[in-house]
């Protein structure tokens, strides 16, 4: 790969879009799209561990996504169960460390049973930390993080006045993750849709129009040449001003 060694990021969201147009352009029923599309995560969050990105955050159902037809809603809750039974060995010998954000009380029993024990078979690798966003939004994280506040200034534990960014990062999902470097959003959609509000505060932005389930290594490269080539300031100036 023609990329800077030393300007990896070291946090890459991905927003996977696309899985539904992909296989429609093939006549397919939708879900063949997400199979494909779930295929993909385990190929790119390859290609990113080789690279020496450490997190790689995918946005996989959002709050939003209930929203969506029953039988698609069923497809996507109960392909992961039948997908980690599978490869439940391999994952155990994978690099992987594998997490999950996002509500726990509104995906089903069995699955959140299966994402549990994926988080506890990996939480000892030391490879890419691959966290899978289910049920997941930024509306639903920030108010969370805002009612336990609240909670605690009620409760007397804190001061209002002790309520600073670093305590609100303190209450969200990420909340030991590094600092989000690069979003990258496939499908050619230019939009956040509710996906790390927070986090992305000061995040490089990187769209392409590539549908998910066709993005592979070239694509990743070309998104990394793209985050090394900005100048990242973080309000301040260039060194050289
Ligand atoms: C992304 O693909 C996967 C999920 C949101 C679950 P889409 O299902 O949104 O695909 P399009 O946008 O219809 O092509
Ligand atoms: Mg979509």
């Amino acid at each position: 790969m023609n990329i800077d060694p030393n300007k990896i990021p070291i946090h890459v969201a991905m927003i996977l879009d696309g899985n539904g147009r992909w296989a429609k352009k093939r006549l397919l029923p939708r879900t063949f799209g997400h199979r494909k599309g779930a295929f993909n995560i385990v190929d790119v969050a390859k290609a990113c561990e080789a690279i020496g990105i450490k997190y790689l955050t995918m946005f996989c159902f959002s709050t939003e996504n209930w929203n969506r037809p029953e039988s698609e809603i069923n497809y996507i809750m109960n392909a992961p169960i039948r997908y980690f039974k599978r490869y439940r060995e391999k994952i155990a010998k994978s690099s992987f460390r594998i997490r999950f954000i996002g509500r726990r009380d509104r995906i089903p029993a069995l699955l959140l049973n299966t994402l549990n024990d994926m988080e506890e078979i990996t939480k000892n690798h030391t490879g890419i930390t691959l966290t899978l966003c289910v049920d997941y939004g930024s509306y639903d994280e920030i108010t969370t993080a805002a009612k336990e506040i609240t909670q605690l200034a009620l409760d007397g534990k804190i001061k209002v006045d002790e309520i600073t960014p670093e305590l609100i990062e303190q209450h969200l999902f990420t909340k030991d993750f590094p600092k989000l470097d690069l979003l990258i959003r496939t499908s050619g959609e230019i939009r956040i849709s509710n996906y790390l509000l927070w986090q992305l505060g000061y995040a490089e932005l990187y769209f392409t129009d590539t549908l998910w389930p066709d993005f592979d290594e070239k694509e990743l490269e070309k998104a990394i040449q793209s985050y090394q080539s900005r100048n990242r300031r973080f309000g301040g100036l260039n060194d050289n001003k």
